[in-house]
Order: C-alpha cells, then sequence, then structure tokens
C-alpha cells in the first residue's frame, strides 16, 4: 500500500526519481507527488491518477539534489492533490511521505496548535515535527515517541536540504548508497540498476543521511551497526518485455518459476529441517492467510489432513485476530502464506500465535519481507518478483511448495521416499497445455454476464473460490463461488436463463456428484463450461486436463481461469495490472 522514493546525493532529475517510483505503482496508484530542493526550499509537483500523470507535470530536467516521492493508495482522504504526499507542515519547513497509518492522528491532531492541511493522517506528522521545532535527528525521533501506528516515513527540512530523516515501524522500508549518493526506497526492486546491496529496516528504527554517509539509530537514539543484504537477481524480472500486461507475462511465466521452485527445494534441501522428530512435536496444523493466500492456506489444510492425517485448518488472517485462539499452543504449528510477507492482518495473526507460544512458519515469495524475519522458519515460494495486482504465479508455487511440505511429511511420518518433485515437474511441463482461444470464446461468452457462478467440491471448490477472486479482481465481474453441494440449498433460486456455471471436475471421488449439481443449474437455464480431467465427458465447453493425479489439479485447473480473467479485463476495457481500488500488498489493518 503506497510506495516511497528518497533520493540524496549530488543530483539527479526528478524524471530518475519518478522513474523508480514507477516501480512501486503496483503498490498505489490513485495518486502520487514528489518534493525537491529549489532555491534553498522545498517545491512539489502532485497529480490525481497513476504516475504517468504526475511525469506530465514533470518537463524540465534539472537536477535536484534532495527528493522525496510517493505513489498513494488512499486509506485517510479520498485521492486528491489535497490528499496527496509529499505532505509539508504549514510553514513548509517539514515535506514527508508515509506508508502505514497514523493510528492515533486525531489525538495528535487534537494537540497541534495549527490546523493540517489535508485529510490525511500523514500531515499530523509534518506538523508535529514543525511545533516540537524539530531540528536534529534526535528531535526527530524524540517526535515519534507521540506517534502511534505502522509507518514508513522518509523526511525533508527545508533548512537541511542536504540531509534526509527516516523512520519505520512495521511498514517496510530500506536504503541502498551508491558512491554518496542515496536511495531511501519501500521495496528493493527500486534499487535495481543503482546498487548491488542494501540495508533493512527494522520495527522502531530511524535514520539520518547527511555529507554521502548514513547513521542508523534505535528510539533511544543509540547509533546501530547494520548489514548489508545483497539484492536479488530475480528483481531484474520486473520488465514487462514483450508481454503488454505483468498479469499476462506472470501467468506465462508459470512453468519456469516451478522449475526454480522445484530446483530450490532440490539443491537447498528445504524441507530436511522438517524431519519426523519435527513433526512428532504437533497435533494440529493451522494455516493462515488473506485473499488467493488464503485460498492456498485452503489447499494446504487439505494436502496435510489427506497426506499425513494430522488434523488442519485455514483461517482467515483478518478473522483469526479476532478469534478465541483456543487451539494457539506449543502443540500447533501454524503456516502463515503470503505472498508480498507484509500483509499487515497476516502479521498481526503470526505476533497472536508467537504470544500463544505456537511455532510460526512463512511460506512467503519475499525472503526479506517481516513475515520472513518473524517466523521460527521459513518456506520459500520461488515464484520471482510479482508485479501485477492479481496473483497468478504465486498462488500456484505456493501450491506447489504446501504439495511439497505435505508429501515431505508423509514421507517422515511413513518413512519413504515418495518423489513429490516430479510431481511439479509435471505440473511445469503441464499448466500452460489449455486452449488459449476457446478460453478467448468463453470469455466473450460471460464477459457482460452479470453473476457467473464457479462450483466444486473439496479441491474444486477452492479452485472455485480463487476462480471467482480472479474475475471480481480484474474484470470487475460480481462471481460467485459455492460448494457444489450447497446449490439446491438456496442458490438455484438465482439461475436464470444463460447464467454462466463454471464447474471444476477433477476429483475422481467427487465429479459425479459435482455435475449433477451442475445438470440442476443447467435444467434451469444455466450455461455450463467444465473443467475437468475426464475428456470422454462429450460436453460444450469442456477444458480438459491430461494428468492423472487429483493432488496437482489444484495448480492445473486454476491457470486456463486465471487466463479467463485476463481475457474479461481487456474485452472489458480494464487494466488488469492496475485493478481499480486495489493495491498489491496491503499493509494496513
Ligand atoms: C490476490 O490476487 C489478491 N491481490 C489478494 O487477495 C492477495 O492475495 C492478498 O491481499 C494477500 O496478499 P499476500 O499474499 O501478499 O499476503
Amino acid at each position: 500500500m503506497c510506495g516511497i522514493v528518497g533520493y540524496l546525493g549530488k543530483g539527479r532529475t526528478r524524471q530518475f526519481v519518478v522513474s523508480r517510483l514507477k516501480k512501486l505503482e503496483y503498490r498505489g496508484y490513485d495518486s502520487s507527488g514528489i518534493a525537491f530542493n529549489k532555491d534553498d526550499k522545498i517545491d512539489n509537483v502532485k497529480a490525481v491518477g497513476n504516475i504517468a500523470n504526475l511525469e506530465n507535470l514533470i518537463t524540465d530536467e534539472n537536477e535536484v539534489q534532495c527528493a522525496i516521492a510517493h505513489t498513494r493508495w488512499a486509506t485517510h482522504g479520498k485521492p486528491s492533490v489535497k490528499n496527496c504526499h509529499p505532505h509539508s507542515s504549514q510553514s513548509g519547513v517539514w515535506s514527508i511521505v508515509h506508508n502505514g497509518i497514523i493510528e492515533n492522528y486525531q489525538e495528535i491532531k487534537e494537540k497541534l496548535k495549527t490546523p493540517t492541511d489535508s485529510d490525511t493522517d500523514t500531515s499530523t506528522v509534518a506538523e508535529l515535527l514543525e511545533e516540537r521545532n524539530a531540528k536534529t535527528i534526535g528531535d526527530f525521533v524524540e517526535v515519534f515517541k507521540e506517534v502511534q501506528g505502522s509507518y514508513a516515513i522518509v523526511a525533508m527540512n527545508s533548512n537541511a536540504l542536504d540531509e534526509l530523516f527516516i523512520a519505520k515501524n512495521r511498514s517496510p522500508l530500506y536504503v541502498a548508497e551508491n558512491k554518496g549518493e542515496y536511495l531511501v526506497a519501500s521495496d528493493p526492486i527500486c534499487f535495481v540498476g543503482f546498487a548491488k546491496y542494501y540495508y533493512s529496516f527494522n520495527n522502531y528504527e530511524y535514520a539520518h543521511i547527511k555529507n554521502g554517509k548514513i547513521k542508523f539509530f534505535d528510539a533511544y537514539m543509540n547509533e546501530l551497526k547494520k548489514e548489508l543484504v545483497e539484492l536479488d537477481d530475480c528483481f531484474e524480472e520486473t520488465q514487462k518485455f514483450e508481454y503488454e500486461h505483468f498479469m499476462l507475462k506472470e501467468i506465462m511465466e508459470q512453468p519456469e518459476a516451478l522449475k526454480r521452485q522445484v530446483k530450490t527445494y532440490r539443491d537447498t534441501n528445504v524441507l530436511a529441517k522438517f524431519n519426523k522428530e519435527f513433526i512428532e512435536k504437533f497435533d494440529y496444523i493451522s494455516f493462515i492467510g488473506c485473499g488467493t493466500a488464503y485460498h492456498a492456506s485452503m489447499v494446504g489444510a487439505r494436502y496435510i489432513e489427506r497426506l499425513t492425517g494430522i488434523r488442519a485448518s485455514a483461517e482467515i488472517a483478518s478473522e483469526f485476530i479476532y478469534k478465541e485462539p483456543v487451539f494457539a499452543n506449543e502443540k500447533t504449528l501454524f503456516v502463515f502464506v503470503s505472498q508480498s510477507g507484509e500483509t499487515a492482518d497476516t502479521l498481526m495473526a503470526m505476533n497472536i500465535a508467537k504470544e500463544h507460544g505456537a511455532t510460526c512458519v512463512a511460506l512467503t515469495n519475499v525472503l526479506y519481507s517481516s513475515l520472513a524475519k518473524q517466523a521460527d522458519y521459513v518456506l520459500p515460494v520461488c515464484a520471482g518478483p510479482e508485479i501485477a495486482v492479481a496473483s497468478t504465479k504465486a498462488y500456484v508455487c505456493q501450491l506447489s511448495a504446501l504439495y511439497m511440505f505435505a508429501r515431505h511429511l508423509n514421507n517422515q511420518i511413513e518413512d519413504k521416499q515418495y518423489n513429490y518433485l516430479k510431481d511439479i515437474e509435471l505440473v511445469s511441463s503441464k499448466i500452460l497445455d489449455f486452449d488459449q482461444e476457446k478460453i478467448n470464446h468463453i470469455a466473450d461468452a460471460i464477459k457482460d454476464e452479470m453473476n457467473p457462478i464457479f462450483i466444486g467440491k473439496d479441491l474444486d471448490y477452492i479452485a472455485a473460490c480463487e476462480a471467482s477472486l480472479k474475475l471480481k479482481e480484474v474484470a470487475y465481474v460480481n462471481a460467485t463461488n459455492y460448494p457444489s453441494g450447497e446449490l439446491k440449498h438456496g442458490f438455484l433460486a438465482l439461475i436464470e436463463d444463460g447464467t454462466p456455471i463454471i464447474v471444476f471436475a477433477t476429483e475422481d471421488k467427487v465429479r459425479t456428484k459435482t455435475l449433477n449439481a451442475a445438470h440442476e443449474a443447467v435444467s434451469r437455464g444455466a450455461f455450463q463450461i467444465t473443467i475437468t480431467n475426464d475428456g470422454g465427458l462429450g460436453y460444450d465447453n469442456l477444458i480438459v486436463i491430461d494428468v492423472d493425479n487429483e493432488y496437482l489439479m489444484p495448480m492445473l485447473e486454476i491457470a486456463p481461469m486465471q487466463y479467463l480473467a485476463y481475457e474479461v479485463s481487456i474485452k472489458k476495457g480494464i487494466n488488469p495490472d492496475q485493478p481499480r481500488n486495489l493495491a498489491k500488498s496491503v499493509t494496513v489493518e
């Protein structure tokens, strides 16, 4: 949610700073702005809409030595120039960019002598810095004793335009240096081509950049020593190349991503630590995530129960954090699933599990994320950077990691050597084997239908959930997902002539049941599309998956549905990479 870039150095154009900000557009794109030094003061440019609108307002190529920039996903105050970051204090002495939520902003507002100039929570911090007469890094850190909430903040001061001030709590922030020039960013993606190494901030850490040097501090102004982290090569993947959209590129990258997943698990033997002795400590496995990661969690729980016999469940993180966590104890293994590893609800759920003495595993695509840092164990997801808001390759790689994890535990428990790596190699070779033209026709047939329904049973039902989420997200279609057995308990009343019913029927033991439920809907006018591994079904609109392993179906049956959602989005003139009202990484509760 929101992207931040800060620059301090001998001089770069504003276009350079904004080009770095563009790499963060996936984090929010409803408005953007940049503040920079000009004639010994702070000047700024802001625009509503995506970053291209800001770029259009920056015409000259004059260099600036100090700049902060921001791309916004609105939390407090609607998208407008007034609410766009950077926010300044009344006299303009402080200007700041912020990711996160200042939870006590109302309280701060009441303390302030001067009203703030926007509806945002952020303005209150800019004003507080001015009213507390902050000048030095020590003063800056002191002001944060009055600030509660999540924040990654980069600030500039008009009386010290050769300095940058940084604060971080519960919102990611990084900084890199190259020959005395500094870039600060909310994702290391921004450092590609600038630096090979970077520093990462922990919670309640601060930094001050001046005279080509950076100093890190804790909340008591103790100076901290920090280790440099090497920039991952896979960040180079963050270009669209010949693809028009990241979503399509990421769908098409799935075979490669799965190969990388297999290679990592084989070469590093990451699962070895989950041995018999380890697994015997637990009698329950709880998977937790949000959105698509919750769907992966559902699949993970099914894999565990079927393959290991250990009780397992999946919970939505934002629900779990307000539940009575009766099963959170030292006999429960928690697996937190998150592409970004920065989802606020998932992080809060992990904190609760830890407070109850549970062991926590992070299954994440971002190994430098807060979730990975806070977990007892990490299961890497090797999808590579995922830029499109809709998760595609990360979901399939999450499922592959969960499958290998469950099979590995089964090997430990039963003392056998089942080669699950081969299964994922098979998925990699088959995942794009669907007929794109057929999907294209289906996209035409359903694009104007308002209420398609996705049904299935057991693992197929989870595919239905994920497929309908994809269509909602990128094509603004009010798709519903239902367990097939539930249709006759109420939903059938909504079936009309032409209602699309997308039927997942890949599991032998439940296929007939699901198809029967679909027939009941078709008898009442529904228009059926079927995804199955039974090529002999002889239906129209059949998408056949030619693999005989029901555990692999959740990976194989979702790819054509991701492509369907992409096609419907394009046909409706929507940019699937930047669907309205959404952002990639939900770092606020
Ligand atoms: C997926 O297409 C969505 N963009 C969304 O549901 C996402 O999966 C969810 O916000 C969780 O994100 P995470 O995996 O980064 O935690």
